[in-house]
């Protein structure tokens, strides 16, 4: 054994045992005659000392130690004198005195500290993550991750789920990202696309009778990258027979309330809030609103219809909307003021409507626009009190809700009002099963093609789309999107009809799902689930700042690994066994 105790491990009851220990280096401090030396393991620091006095021949040795080398040590554990103490660790009241010391490997002068709260550029950080993956901060996520996926696993288990895997090599998933391709070598011109999620083998497993499925999955798609989106994810995914949208929303409120109690003793609420996607819409301007603070919208419409103010008449005279916040207390200077208008008109408004609140009433540039009556009924509607600050947007109702939902998001963040060790669940639901791409003139799926219509809109199905409801459900917390969901269609006749209203032609559809249609008429039992995103989910318990931080090794905004360099060009032979030929653009051509 190259151990018998964990650095971390050691206490003052250990004192007078001869213990074998490995690590890494932290520190060395040389002090003429003894050398210091904190060896890390994963569970934390213990306090070696080399004494020329009682071992010169190991003293020497420890005289070649640096930062970062691999060592095993073996010695006695005594106590620290009182004044040597270190109340700051754990092993802080006992010091190893070195017997036997054999270095396992050295190490050169590492590019980045093995230390937490280092200011460190990230890609340096990607590029050597074996080493930024040391810090105790980056273990302690490690760490937490594999106790979040081990509850998890421990919880659907006891509710009867089987964990089933399912291929990575198949084929396209609709989920609404670009597809990555992998050519096939064997059928030349033929290419598996990696999945954007399980979702089609899930619902045949229901087919096959599975009833409850879960899977830790791995997930890909080629879209652009944000804080909270890599190109391949893990999600949570879920799928049940024999259910309805209620009996999966109680299920992940447990599990969730499970995992927070479990891996960080908070105890969650349930069930949470459930809020309609309109409802959504038109309180936060968001259909992922974070509920930590206030900072409601307000529909004004009514009130300022008969203004002078050609803005807001003009987008009323186009069936438009006029709507607003109440910055509460921000008591803004004009050049904020005319920040958030920038701030605004970057998010596609065509400008920014403003009423500062002072003691003796409104101050504004519009206010030659109103009357005296109207605007006492606005300031009365929008609560507003001296130090407020009332911000409008005039537009199609959607965009009008979209601007404010960033612009509410952003006054948050510049007024402090998030509250930060709040965790607000909800489930957003009824959301329309379709939305119209007016770029390529037809209908598509807002969550994907096999989510089912709510049974009494079926019938608007033909005659107002749009105006169709899906038993759809996403999770949100804190802002962010957690989780999505539905319930599915599993009959044959329904599926196509859908498949339909998307614009595939039948041959289109029997191409590219007649194996699922098929499986249809073989006896579906109905059926839904969920996918939660693992990563987004994992970032927000640890109050992480992306997910990169709870990811080993994530990608960078580019799409590339630092650390391995990939995506990387491969060898003329690889195409040619492919039968694929490049025909890059001019300046890609040297790289
Ligand atoms: P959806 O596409 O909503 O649903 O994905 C489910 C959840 O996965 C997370 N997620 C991501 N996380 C990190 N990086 C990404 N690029 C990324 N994309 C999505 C989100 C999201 O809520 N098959 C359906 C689920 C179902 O219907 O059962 C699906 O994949 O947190
Ligand atoms: P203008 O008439 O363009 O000079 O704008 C007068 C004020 O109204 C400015 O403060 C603009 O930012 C604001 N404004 C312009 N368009 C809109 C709009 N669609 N919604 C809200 N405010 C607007």
């Amino acid at each position: 054994m190259k151990k018998t105790h964990d650095c971390g491990s050691l206490k003052a009851a250990n004192v007078g045992e001869t213990v074998r220990l490995s690590g890494w280096i932290q520190s060395r401090r040389d002090h003429g005659g003894v050398i210091f030396v904190d060896l890390r393991d994963r569970t934390g620091i213990a306090q070696v000392v080399f004494d020329s006095e009682r071992n010169k021949e190991i003293f020497h040795l420890a005289e070649a130690l640096r930062s970062e080398y691999v060592l095993s040590v073996e010695g006695e554990v005594k106590p620290r004198s009182e004044e040597t103490v270190n109340p700051k660790i754990p092993t802080g009241e006992v010091e190893v005195f070195a017997q036997e010391l054999t270095i396992l490997n050295p190490s050169r002068t590492p590019p980045i500290y093995v230390e937490d709260d280092l200011d460190v550029d990230e890609n340096l950080r990607l590029k050597y993550r074996y080493i930024d993956l040391r810090r105790p901060e980056m273990q302690h996520k490690l760490f937490m991750r594999h106790k979040i996926i081990k509850k998890i696993r421990d919880f659907l288990d006891t509710r009867g789920f089987w964990e089933v895997e399912t291929p990575v090599l198949t084929r396209s998933t609709p989920e609404g990202a670009r597809d990555y391709l992998v050519p096939s070598r064997i059928k030349a011109g033929s290419f598996y696309a990696l999945p954007q999620s399980p979702q089609l083998f899930k619902q045949l497993l229901m087919v096959a009778g599975t009833e409850k499925y879960f899977q830790i999955a791995r997930c890909f798609r080629d879209e652009d990258l944000r804080a909270d989106r890599q190109p391949e994810f893990t999600q949570l995914d879920m799928e049940m027979s024999f259910v309805e949208t209620r009996d999966i929303l109680t299920l992940i409120e447990s599990l969730v309330q499970y995992i927070y109690q479990e891996v960080l003793g908070i105890e969650l609420e349930i069930p949470f809030p459930r809020m309609p996607y309109r409802e959504a819409m038109e309180r936060y301007g968001s259909d992922k609103p974070d509920l930590r603070f206030g900072l409601e919208i307000q529909d004004v419409s009514d009130l300022v219809s008969d203004c002078q103010f050609k803005v807001f008449t003009g987008a009323l005279a186009k069936g438009g909307v006029v709507k607003g916040i109440n910055a509460r207390g921000a008591a803004f200077s004009r050049k904020d003021v005319d920040d958030l208008t920038e701030f605004s008109i970057q998010l596609g408004a065509k400008g920014l409507a403003w009423f500062m609140v002072g003691p003796e009433g409104l101050k504004s540039p519009l206010l030659k626009f109103f009357t005296e009556e109207r605007l006492g009924q606005l300031s009365s509607q929008m609560e507003a009190e001296a130090g407020d600050v009332l911000f409008f947007v005039a537009d199609a109702r959607e965009k009008a809700e979209e601007i404010l939902g960033h612009l509410r998001n952003h006054l948050a963040r510049k007024m402090n009002l998030i509250k930060e060790n709040e965790n607000r669940l909800l489930w957003i639901i009824d959301f329309p099963l379709l939305s119209y791409d007016s770029e390529e003139k037809r209908y598509v799926a807002n969550h994907h093609p096999f989510t089912s219509p709510r049974e009494e809109d079926i019938n608007l199905l033909e005659s107002e789309p749009l105006k169709t409801r899906a038993q759809a459900y996403d999770l949100v917390l804190n802002g962010m999107e957690v989780g999505g969901g539905s319930i599915r269609i599993h009959r044959r006749e329904l599926q196509e009809k859908m498949f339909e209203l998307l614009g595939f032609s039948p041959q289109e559809a029997h191409e590219q799902f007649g194996f699922l249609l098929q499986a249809f008429e073989y006896g579906t039992p109905p059926h839904g689930g969920i996918a939660l995103g693992l990563d987004r989910l994992i970032m927000l318990m640890l109050g992480a700042r992306s997910i990169r931080e709870v990811i080993p090794f994530p990608k960078t905004a580019g799409g590339s690994c630092l650390l391995t360099d990939a995506p990387a060009p491969v060898a003329l032979k690889q195409l040619e066994e492919l039968f694929i030929r490049l025909e890059l653009p001019e300046e890609e051509e040297e790289i």
